[in-house]
């Protein structure tokens, strides 16, 4: 991959639509040898959070490994995430600690991750008042540099509508799970609408869409891996990935969508798989 592609976010700054998703990435080692792999593949943008207990290991990685491959901080954007402990009054002390763990300087986009707070059912009423306190700490981050932009994972179009109407500063992205069996129609318009970008991760639904017999049948008559075919169905339709994978060879192959398309017919066949399933967990039932 010669120079990554990038969409424009609503801050006016560029993301690349390609970035290495890092969820059960974990250990020193493992982290350095998956981001040493991804900056020599050409991938631009690393996706962490505060659950995956790995921001630490990849801030050091990257600060080690940048000037090996000629590159600096700004050359990279990096995301992290809320934990749902976190979400409420303890909103500024986690990003904070995300921003101290990673060690860069500031941070590229941080996301609420859950619209739900950790030990309070899903049901619980006082949910929406957490994450609204959450999103006004990260609005004061955001007007400090500290993060450069501030978003949103696993919020359904209910969650979205009440963001957009408190907000100061809208969201500048949501992250949730997008792939041929869950086509998030939805929350695709309503983000187009309001000028959010729209992310997928899970593009292979942990691992397990790879075994599709479709999405075989396609790999084969392109001659790509399917992988390549689901990563390439998202990004053709303009939406941003984020495989994870901890295999070198892997992380290289991952990036090999952007020579080639699928046809009208293909894409159409694979966006018919939808079924509204989900590897990840349903937050539809967070008040
Ligand atoms: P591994 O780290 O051993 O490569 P998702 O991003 O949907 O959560 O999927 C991630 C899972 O898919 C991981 O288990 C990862 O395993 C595996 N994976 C990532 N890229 C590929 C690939 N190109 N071929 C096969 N498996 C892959």
């Amino acid at each position: 991959m010669s120079s990554p592609p990038s969409v424009v976010l609503n801050t006016g700054r560029e993301m690349p639509v390609l970035g290495l998703g890092t969820y059960k990435l974990c250990g020193p080692e493992a982290v350095f040898q998956a981001v040493d792999a991804a900056l020599a593949a050409g991938y631009r943008a690393f996706d962490s959070a505060a659950v995956y207990r790995n921001e630490a290991d990849l801030g050091r990685a990257l600060r080690e490994l940048l000037p090996k491959y000629g590159l600096t901080r700004e050359d990279v954007f990096i995301t992290s995430k809320l934990s749902p402990k976190d979400q409420g009054e303890k909103a500024m002390k986690g990003a904070l600690h995300s921003l101290s763990q990673l060690d860069l300087g500031y941070i590229d986009l941080y996301l609420i991750h859950w619209p739900g707070t950790q030990g309070l059912p899903v049901a619980d009423q006082r949910n929406p008042g957490n994450r609204a306190q959450s999103w006004l700490r990260l609005e004061e981050l955001h007007g400090q540099g500290k993060l450069r932009a501030i978003g949103v994972s696993n919020y359904t179009a209910a969650h979205m509508r009440e963001l957009m109407q408190s907000c100061r500063v809208p969201p500048a992205l949501l992250q949730v799970e997008f792939h041929p069996r869950l086509c998030q129609l939805e929350l695709r318009s309503l983000c187009k609408e309001h000028g959010v970008c729209f992310q997928a991760y899970s593009s292979l639904g942990k691992g397990e869409l790879l075994a599709d017999p479709l999405i075989n049948e396609v790999a084969n008559s392109c001659k790509r891996t399917p992988a390549q075919i689901l990563l390439r169905w998202a990004v053709q339709q303009g939406v941003p990935v984020l495989p994870k994978s901890s295999n070198p060879d892997r992380i290289q192959k991952n990036t090999e969508i952007f020579d080639f398309s699928l046809r009208d017919a293909d894409m159409d066949r694979l966006s018919a798989l939808d079924c509204g399933h989900r590897f990840c967990w349903d937050p539809s039932e967070v008040a």
